[in-house]
């Protein structure tokens, strides 16, 4: 059904009722003026135009009003991260009170395990995907030394088979099965950072949860890319990112779910601060703390105001849009980025991220054989913004909201003519 031509990209473009999201966004230019091909949303998402409005109108609220615009002005300071609560938990299939935007990412992992690895001395281990990204695997290791456990011992590194790159649900099993008794936690990331491979939540949860362990998902690619349905997962908790595929600025602020039936649970440890307590005494600077019902419960203090903008204004570009409506046509683009790659009949590339869309989100990583770094300088020297994973991956990931079947067109063009090249 689709064809390697320019033509037929444009006019896929011209019916796209997404396609006027694009003119919504900052596109980087090259020297000339002309638009960079951004196909790196997995890594940092581009700037809704409206991003510099919504943080201006803070800036101008706190010139304006000082320290009142923490109750005055149009959308007061301190319920503010409240704003985003609704839109966030639709991104993630979350009810309102399951999500709260708070801290960085792995900072809110490490918090999520403060309350959820609870390591006894038969029940310790943690699971997690053999290349989980590195932030993740220091902190799942950093938790076990803090319990005086082992890494060596307490983690367990669900791998995908030799010759494979995907991980295989049944080897989990596997994995379950032998030595489920000993483990405590399941911590995955989805879509995987490297190969893109995004996995069954609901079956990764029901399987941990039948030998009674916790469950736990990162998705840092998953936010704002592929829809998780957390709640409907079961999923004990998840934490993400919002400035990859929620665009909402470099190093912007995490966000984190925790599952409605850990609500209101005294028996669970967290480490607290005030802005997890009831809300309506947490200025009577009382000692015993009191926390909020749901996910807000786990704040810890006060948020950064013009982070929180941003989120609000890529929030409310995520509703304009739609997310199921996102989602349709990125699986028509990273489709139309397979096929074109298929019709390159080279031995040379190989795309190691899953064919089904069900088990992927909009990243292709694709496996060049025998290239090295200089492929990638080139592909970014004509103007094409992608990133490199050594050894001889480049990962590329077509965005619905500002990318279009001309990017993926001219993308592809390109990679065909410099791997063509002798040199490369
Ligand atoms: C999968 C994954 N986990 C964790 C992180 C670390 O996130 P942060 O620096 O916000 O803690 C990243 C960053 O890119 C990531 O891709």
């Amino acid at each position: 059904m689709f064809q390697n031509t320019l033509e037929y990209a444009k006019k896929q473009d011209a019916e796209d009722k997404l396609a006027q999201f694009r003119n919504k966004f900052n596109i980087p230019k090259n020297q000339n003026g002309q638009e960079l091909i951004y196909l790196c949303g997995n890594s940092l998402g581009l700037q809704p135009k409206i991003t510099s409005e919504y943080i201006q109108e803070e800036l101008d609220a706190w010139a304006k009003l000082g320290v009142d615009g923490h109750t005055e002005g149009k959308h007061p300071w301190m319920p503010y991260h409240e704003f985003l609560t609704e839109n966030m938990a639709k991104i993630v299939g979350a009810k309102p009170s399951e999500v709260v935007v708070m801290n960085s990412l792995t900072t809110n992992l490490h918090l999520m395990m403060v309350s959820f690895y609870r390591p006894t001395k038969t029940k310790f281990k943690i699971v997690v995907e053999s290349d989980a990204f590195p932030s993740d695997k220091y902190a799942v290791e950093s938790q076990l030394k803090f319990h005086n456990m082992d890494p060596k011992e307490g983690l367990i590194l669900w791998k995908p088979r030799k010759g494979e790159e995907l991980c295989r649900i049944e080897d989990l099993e596997e994995i379950m099965a032998t030595q489920g008794e000993e483990i405590a936690l399941l911590m995955i990331g989805s879509p995987n950072y490297y190969t893109g491979q995004a996995f069954p939540l609901k079956q990764i949860t029901e399987l941990g949860h039948k030998y009674s362990c916790m469950v736990g998902f990162d998705l840092a690619h998953g936010a704002g890319n592929i829809q998780p349905n957390l709640h409907d997962s079961g999923a004990d908790f998840a934490v993400w990112c919002t400035y990859k595929y929620l665009n909402s600025g470099p190093g912007s602020l995490g966000s984190c779910f925790v599952h409605e039936r850990h609500a209101n649970n005294p028996n669970l440890n967290r480490f607290a601060g005030w802005w997890g307590h009831n809300k309506k005494t947490r200025f009577n600077m009382r000692y015993n703390f009191e926390p909020i019902e749901g996910a807000e419960g786990w704040q810890l203090s006060n948020p950064p105001i013009l982070s929180m903008a941003a989120i609000r204004a890529s929030l409310d570009t995520f509703a304009d849009a739609g997310f199921e409506n996102l989602r349709k046509k990125s699986e028509q683009l990273t489709g139309y980025l397979e096929f074109l790659l298929d019709e390159m009949k080279n031995d040379a590339i190989n795309v190691i991220t899953p064919r089904k869309p069900s088990e992927r989100g909009c990243q292709l990583s694709i496996q060049l054989k025998n290239a090295d770094k200089k492929l990638y300088d080139q592909l970014t020297k004509e103007g094409v913004i992608s990133d490199w994973r050594e050894p001889d991956v480049i990962r590329v990931a077509p965005t619905p909201l500002y990318n279009s079947f001309e990017d993926v067109y001219r993308f592809s063009e390109k990679l065909k003519s410099i791997l063509a090249q002798d040199s490369i």
